[in-house]
């Protein structure tokens, strides 16, 4: 499984690639403005062509950036999308260009289909899409067939849902079972959101159809809150899991792992120390 990380903070970026592990990065409208409030709070320079300049420079060549377009209509989105493709994949080839999967707003405005008719003009002009904003298997399985690269199913978001429907007060980094819960009350009767019963779920369908019907688009599970989700995700066959970094630095650590640095550092006899800490020339 890819690790992406969810994040358009140029310091958080350059920090993760420098781990070594990390495959892509994806941003969102509203991960760049937390980025933008951030840089002028520290009074930095916030211009932000630039600025997304330097995050695609940084994550480098292979690793692809998605940077989300905002209209609601299919020219306006393809018109978009072209745009941002021309503008900056030219830095370091990298561009991916995310596009909700539906262009019908909570008001109702705009044309349900829109979305995915900018998503076959992008594809048909080899301009690589993530199609976001997932949540059902139908959406994924629409967005591949328009020739979307990707599709970023949003599970925090749907366990987020379910709870709120349920009138269940949760933390956002709280754990909520792939297997989904019980209505409050009701031990037998389970909460779903459009019959899906945990991002997790989500994504495992999704895996399920594309690899029944031998579909090349790669599932980014997105919308991730904590570090069970990631180990769910990969058991579940996402391609790709793209995570915050604060969830990042919480996946490393574990406190047995902790407890045995203490204790194998207790133990060490001074010959072995020596050994350790000898200068060599011959290694570099
Ligand atoms: C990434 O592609 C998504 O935009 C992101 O994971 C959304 O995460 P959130 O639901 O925590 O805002």
């Amino acid at each position: 499984m890819k690790l992406f990380l969810d994040s358009a903070s140029l310091s958080e970026i350059k920090e993760a690639v420098s781990w070594g592990i990390i495959d892509g990065i994806t941003t969102n409208p509203s991960l760049i403005k937390k980025a933008v409030d951030e840089i002028q709070d520290e009074g930095a320079d916030s211009d932000i062509e630039s600025y997304i300049k330097k995050i695609l420079a940084t994550a480098g060549r292979m690793n692809p950036v998605s940077l989300e377009v905002a209209g609601l209509t299919a020219e306006e989105m393809f018109t978009q999308g072209m745009r941002l493709y021309d503008l900056f994949d030219q830095v370091a080839g990298n561009v991916v260009i995310k596009i909700p999967v539906s262009s019908v707003n909570s008001r109702g405005e705009g044309e349900p289909f829109d979305a995915i008719r900018a998503i076959k003009h992008l594809s048909e002009e080899r301009v690589p899409v993530n199609a976001t904003l997932i949540f059902t298997p139908e959406q994924a399985l629409l967005a591949a067939k328009a020739g979307a690269e990707y599709v970023s199913p949003f599970a925090g978001r749907i366990d987020d849902r379910i709870r709120k429907e349920a009138g269940i007060s949760f933390d956002k980094n709280d754990y909520f079972p792939a297997h989904g819960i019980m209505a409050p009350g009701k031990p037998d009767t389970p909460l779903h959101d459009h019959q899906i019963y945990s991002g997790v779920d989500l994504v495992s369908r999704i895996a399920m159809i594309f690899q029944e019907y031998e579909m090349e688009c790669e599932i980014i599970a997105a919308s991730i809150r904590n570090p069970e989700q990631v180990r769910e995700m990969a058991e579940v066959g996402a391609h790709i899991t793209t995570i915050p970094f604060k969830v990042l630095r919480q996946v490393v650590a574990h406190p047995g792992t902790a407890d045995g640095i203490d204790a194998f550092t207790a133990d060490l006899v001074d010959d072995y120390t020596a050994i350790l800490n000898t200068e060599d020339d011959s290694v570099e």
